[in-house]
């Protein structure tokens, strides 16, 4: 049986360990939404990870919804992310994107210029989130996508995709829950769409479906995986039926040989941890692991690699402090959003 220190390949990806650094959101971009010499440190110091999967980056500018996240559109944030894939390679490690449009769950103090907040019906989240400009705002009422908004945004997650190769990344996640745009068109409580994205479970599978497809065709399928968190009411989300909705995905998804299915094993009504079992291809757990718990995921062939999220704050050496058996250090929750080095690369 492996262990997290052992080597293993995702699709074209070869990780050196399982020790996976999870995504996580920072708001720590520079102007224009690109990321900085200090975001390249940040993953630079972090590269032994056998992957490190990036905090949420939008795959245009509409999919913007959270204060100083970083896109993957213009020439400067393709610039940006090149110097966190130089610094992450330099020391031999693997990173891939994680492609995050928000829809609903937005504020527009938080959005460039000239986007707007889309869904799939014009449903509002109930919640709030911070702004710099205004404080605790509530969500933004969302306008419901057209079909050729649908369809121009799809091109425009193959266009991000293909950003994102240009910029370095090994690869690609798609962000399929916590109430995000494809978890929007998922699910029945925010999808009430007549057309053929909504409705049935097959036409609310069908956005997510097109854009992994998009995706794996401009970039390769051995490049591109998914995360996934069935049940997970994160963001006012809902859905009748999660378990049926997500084991139609797995199976709609597995004769696309993808390189992973990330799975978030929450314990929200569905038994997360079985339904992976459903992927063909490689699977990484997450949520709450640590060194002994990761080992035994792997010993019960429950997982392939475990990723690790709050771990990494604070110690950006995980694999050596599992490998010497250290204790690890607290992360400090202030600073886990604000601007500036702080909480952020002086760990
Ligand atoms: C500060 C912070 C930011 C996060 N941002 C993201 C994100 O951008 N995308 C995502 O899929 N999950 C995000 N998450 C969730 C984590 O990836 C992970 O699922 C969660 O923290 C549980 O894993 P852990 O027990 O190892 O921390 C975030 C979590 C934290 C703590």
């Amino acid at each position: 049986m492996p262990t997290l220190f052992d080597p293993i390949k995702l699709g074209d990806i070869d990780c050196a360990n399982r020790i996976f650094m999870a995504p996580m959101t920072r708001s720590r971009a520079g102007d224009g939404d690109a990321p900085t010499a200090m975001n390249a440190k940040y993953y630079g110091q972090r590269a032994s990870a056998g992957l490190i999967i990036t905090e949420g980056v939008y795959p245009n500018i509409d999919g913007k919804g959270y204060v100083r996240t970083p896109g993957i559109v213009t020439n400067e944030q393709i610039a940006g992310w090149k110097l966190v894939t130089d610094a992450v390679h330099a020391k031999g490690g693997k990173i891939v994107m994680q492609l995050m449009h928000c829809g609903r769950i937005a504020s527009h103090h938080n959005k460039p210029d000239g986007s707007r907040t889309l869904a799939p019906s014009a449903i509002q989240a109930k919640g709030e989130m911070y702004t710099d400009a205004a404080g605790m705002q509530p969500n933004d009422m969302p306008e419901e996508l057209t079909a050729d908004e649908i369809k121009q945004t799809i091109a425009d997650y193959r266009q991000a995709a293909i950003n994102a190769i240009e910029a370095g990344c090994d690869g690609l996640e798609l962000h399929c829950t916590s109430g995000y745009l494809p978890a929007q068109f998922l699910s029945t409580g925010t999808n009430k769409r007549t057309d053929n994205y909504g409705g049935s479970l097959e036409n609310r599978l069908r956005f997510a479906l097109e854009v992994l497809s998009v995706m794996s065709i401009a970039i390769g399928k051995g490049r591109v995986g998914m995360r996934i968190c069935p049940g997970n009411p994160f963001n006012d989300l809902y859905d009748d039926n999660p378990e049926e909705t997500f084991r139609a995905l797995i199976k709609a998804i597995n004769p696309m040989e993808l390189a992973y299915l990330h799975v978030i094993r929450m314990k929200a009504g569905v038994d997360n941890i079985a339904l992976a079992k459903e992927f063909d291809g490689p699977v990484i757990l997450n949520d709450s692991y640590d060194l002994e718990r990761g080992n035994r995921a792997l010993a019960a062939d429950q997982a392939d690699a475990i990723s690790f999220a709050r771990s990494y704050i604070a110690n950006p050496d995980l694999v050596e402090r599992f490998r010497e058996d250290r204790e690890l250090s607290p992360p400090d929750f202030k600073t886990l959003y604000s601007p500036g080095p702080e909480g952020y690369v002086d760990y």
